[in-house]
């Protein structure tokens, strides 16, 4: 079930130069086949024309009979997912239990939202026994804003009676300075994942580092590029490993929306396409935090609220 990118110039009226203006844009051939006509038309600066052609070709070639399956094989392929609790009754009812293996889980929202927070709070329940919502294993850290405090993680193990030692040393952290070491440390992390019981890959932010080494419009495409490439590296982490993986996101500007909420998450139609789960978060009053799912296929829209405390990540 493969489709290379390049057969698209044997289509009439696409040339070079559009499968060139594609490449550069991020877009595979599975990325094209998920994404919108009038989006890969936008992103890829070509006609909706040419776009709704190579559309259609790519989704016909990806779509021959061996990518069906049954519902029941999918359904076995569902049963080894496996969940991590974030430590707080209303994450995990939001999640549907917790975070899921197999799946990229994204936290969207405004500086000081706890995001963070979240994530220190996830690489010590993962280590909690399966009784108490865990997986009893380690978890990767990778901390491209140099915001990870082991101080946080230790007040987090007292709260769930772990012993604060153990779990640091069961955290194998990594600095990422600068986008391609942060995309080297991903590669490597195949090699530290195949040693030792790995379930939950964090990376806090994916975003940082590709927003100022190339910012602006005229770099647009070239940080695509490389975001989805990083993007498809832990597509491929989670589902060869059965693991967790949890990203963090910033908010921009939308200056195109006129009502409503006037914000959307960076890094768009790379990092929307692939992560799995999309959660966004919102500070409010008297340090409340709203919590809410965006564009899941299988959870009910609604909104949930949670604290920061000393404690980690706390119900109200
Ligand atoms: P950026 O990385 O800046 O985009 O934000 P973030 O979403 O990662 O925020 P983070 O998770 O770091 O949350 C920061 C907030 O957590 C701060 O505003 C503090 O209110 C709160 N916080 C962090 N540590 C503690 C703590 O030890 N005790 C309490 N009560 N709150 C804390
Ligand atoms: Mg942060």
């Amino acid at each position: 079930m493969s489709v290379e990118l390049d057969s698209i110039t044997q289509l009439q009226g696409i040339g070079r130069k559009t499968l060139e203006k594609l490449k550069f844009a991020g877009f595979t051939p599975e990325l094209i086949a998920v994404s919108p006509v009038r989006v890969i038309a936008r992103e890829a600066d070509i006609s909706e024309v040419q776009a709704a052609k190579i559309a259609e070709y790519i989704r016909s070639e990806l779509m021959s009979e061996d990518s069906f399956i049954t519902a029941r094989d999918y359904w076995e392929y569902r049963k080894n997912i496996e969940r991590i609790s974030t430590g707080c009754g209303n994450l995990d009812k939001l999640l549907m239990g917790g975070i899921e293996t197999r799946a990229i889980t994204e936290l969207i929202g405004e500086f000081g939202a706890g995001k963070t927070q979240i994530c220190h709070q996830l690489a010590v329940t993962v280590q909690l026994p399966r009784d108490k919502g865990g997986l009893e294993a380690k978890a990767l850290y990778i901390d491209a804003e140099g915001t990870f405090r082991p101080e946080r993680v230790i007040q987090i193990s007292k709260r769930f009676g772990l012993n604060p030692d153990e779990v640091l040393e069961n955290i194998v952290y990594a600095r990422a300075f600068n986008s391609d070491h942060q995309m080297l440390l991903v590669k490597k992390a195949f090699e530290i994942i195949k040693e030792e019981n790995i379930k939950l890959v964090v990376v806090d932010s994916i975003i940082s580092h590709f927003r100022s080494e190339y910012p602006g419009r005229e770099n647009l495409a070239s940080r695509q590029q490389k975001l989805n490439a990083h993007i498809s590296d832990l597509l491929k982490l989670c589902s060869v490993f059965n693991l967790a993986v949890v990203v963090t996101n910033q908010v921009v500007a939308s200056p195109d929306v006129f009502f409503g909420n006037p914000i959307k998450p960076a890094g768009g139609h790379v990092l929307a396409h692939g992560c799995t789960y999309r959660v966004f978060l919102k500070k409010s009053r008297e340090g409340k935090r709203i919590a809410r799912i965006i564009d899941s296929p299988c959870h009910p829209e609604r909104e949930v609220v949670f604290f920061i405390s000393t404690e980690g990540v706390v119900d109200p």
